[in-house]
């Protein structure tokens, strides 16, 4: 098969770590996760970012590895950021470093898998069900503008989900 990479984008709780992990075990490609790699970078985790040096910092970091992540070495799968896409300039970046899959998944089943999460500086503190149909209102356009593919993720399997990348996406 042609070495491809694949950039999953979405919102929060799209799925898009667990399902780019299990996309690159069954294709041998290579797993690379936005957040864990800035994490990495900085010594500290995205939340720790946000609070000490701001969010604009944080999507700064983001700009930066796009840039970086176009001259590494082809054949990977990469999960981005829920915030990644959202800059022009990013949007642009990772269409330039492989085909963008938009992992559609609705508020609701968003807000159920990220219920006890406290690791989303964006979702903090109280009102979490208004802030996540804010932003995905907010965001929703921007997703579908910077992604090659749509897939809805409602009721399907990985194995489905993974057997539909590859149809639509890796040839
Ligand atoms: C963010 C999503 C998070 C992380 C940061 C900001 C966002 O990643 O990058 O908390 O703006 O949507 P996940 O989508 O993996 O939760």
């Amino acid at each position: 098969m042609k070495k491809t990479n694949i950039v999953l984008i979405g919102f929060m709780g799209a799925g898009k770590s667990t399902v780019g992990r299990k996309l690159a075990g069954a294709f041998d490609m290579k797993f690379l996760d936005a957040d864990a790699l800035i994490e990495k970078k900085y010594k500290m985790k995205i939340s720790a970012i946000f609070a000490e040096q701001g969010e604009e910092a944080f999507r700064k970091a983001e700009t930066d590895l796009c840039r970086q992540l176009l001259k590494h070495e082809k054949g990977f799968v990469l999960a981005t950021g829920g915030g990644m896409p959202l800059r022009k300039e990013n949007a642009e970046l990772l269409k330039q470093i492989g085909k963008v899959v938009f992992l559609y998944t609705k508020p609701d089943e968003i807000l159920r898998r990220v219920k006890n999460d406290t690791s989303r500086p964006l979702l903090s503190g109280p009102d979490r069900e208004e802030k996540v149909n804010a932003l995905f209102e907010e965001r929703l356009p921007k997703y579908l503008e910077a992604a090659d593919y749509v897939l809805e993720t409602e009721g399907k399997s990985f194995y489905a989900m993974i057997v539909e990348i590859q149809k639509n996406c890796m040839k």
